[in-house]
């Protein structure tokens, strides 16, 4: 059955181009990104993969570990890494999964018949550091990821974590966010001192409270 939100992200061990690894002994207390790609030695995902290596920086701030899963064998991988370093002027810095028993994929349901028999779509998953599955994305082979968008989303994902708010429609780092519905107008000014505005009894903006 599909991996859904608040669900045990399972545990597996498997080789990558990291040297073989536990998943969750990998994650550690840390938030995690794992996410699949169709095959190796393809375009986009080549672009992908360049893509997160170029913004592991911006992972690592919010104490995020990345990892990707490939259904190609840790040869393959450890070829292609080399195309990707030369054709994306980057130096792959995080794991690469091998699974030619695809056992990886099917435990995180990564394939989708209907679409293709063989090979993994292009799944997120976002995990917690309690191990949950916070946030889920399923992408066509066809439409590289926009990996700006998963970092919007683990900044949401992480602030609403610590603080009574949700993040509007658009909503980037930094701007105001929504008090959630189970907190009362009168714990506002305790719980948001740097204020906030009511638009409707239900719609309520405060500035980000960690910011
Ligand atoms: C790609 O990564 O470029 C790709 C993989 C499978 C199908 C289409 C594109």
């Amino acid at each position: 059955m599909a991996l859904r939100l608040g669900d045990d992200a399972p545990n597996f061990t498997a080789d990558t181009t990291e040297g073989r690894i536990d998943f969750h002994q990998w994650l550690g207390n840390s938030w995690g990104i794992l996410f699949s790609h169709p095959a190796d030695f393809t375009p986009v995902c080549t672009t992908e993969l360049g893509a997160v290596a170029n913004m592991k920086g911006e992972f690592e701030k919010r104490g995020v570990k990345c990892i990707a899963v490939s259904v190609d064998p840790l040869s393959a991988h450890i070829g292609w890494i080399s195309d990707i370093n030369e054709t994306q002027r980057c130096t792959m810095n995080f794991p690469i999964i091998a699974d030619p028993t695809r056992a990886v994929a099917t435990l995180y349901d990564m394939i989708h018949p209907n679409a293709d028999t063989t090979f993994t779509v292009r799944s997120v998953f976002v995990i917690g550091p309690d191990r949950k599955v916070k946030l889920t994305l399923t992408y066509p082979a066809a439409t590289g990821r926009n990996f700006h968008e998963i970092l919007r989303v683990i900044d949401s994902l992480q602030l609403t974590a610590r603080f009574k708010v949700a993040t509007p429609a658009n909503w980037e780092n930094g701007q105001d966010c929504i008090i959630t519905p189970a907190v009362k107008d009168a714990e506002i000014p305790a719980l948001f001192p740097k204020g906030s505005r009511q638009v409707k009894p239900y719609l309520r903006y405060t500035p980000q409270p960690n910011r």
